[in-house]
């Protein structure tokens, strides 16, 4: 099962989930190979087309704190949802392009659980050589 100190982080950061539109909170938590734990939540806006995923705002802050993409040695993607609730497609390409294949992502609802690869979630990506 999910780690459970990844498990409290992701309920935590859902509860910051900034969700009036959806009432959708999800939360992505980057474990690094230090044991740091990045996390971030869904973003929402009143002009919906701007509303940014869990996974992209973690992974973004990811960027901006200058970790290498090979300290990352997991995504976990967390909603509290009765069914599992899988990475978008948008969210699947970046992974790719800020995560390296092999990295495990692990999507949990906090019983359930499922774990992928980037490059399961996503085979045969788009990628600028
Ligand atoms: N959402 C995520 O945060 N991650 C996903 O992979 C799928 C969707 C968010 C976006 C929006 O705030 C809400 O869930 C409903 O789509």
């Amino acid at each position: 099962m999910t780690d459970p100190r990844i498990l409290e982080e992701a309920r935590q950061a859902a509860q910051n989930a900034y969700v009036p539109y959806s009432h959708f909170p999800v939360a992505a938590i980057l474990e690094l190979a230090d044991g740091t734990l990045l996390s971030g939540c869904n973003v929402e806006n009143a002009s919906y087309g701007l509303c940014m995923c869990a996974e992209r705002n973690v992974l973004s802050m990811s960027v901006a704190c200058g970790v290498p993409r090979e300290d990352i040695t997991s995504l976990t993607v967390y909603a509290p949802t009765d069914t599992l609730t899988t990475p978008c497609g948008a969210c699947r390409q970046v992974m790719t392009e800020l995560l390296e294949p092999e990295t495990p992502v692990i999507v949990t609802n906090g019983r359930l659980e499922k774990r992928y690869t980037v490059r399961e979630l996503l085979p045969d990506a788009f990628e600028i050589e």
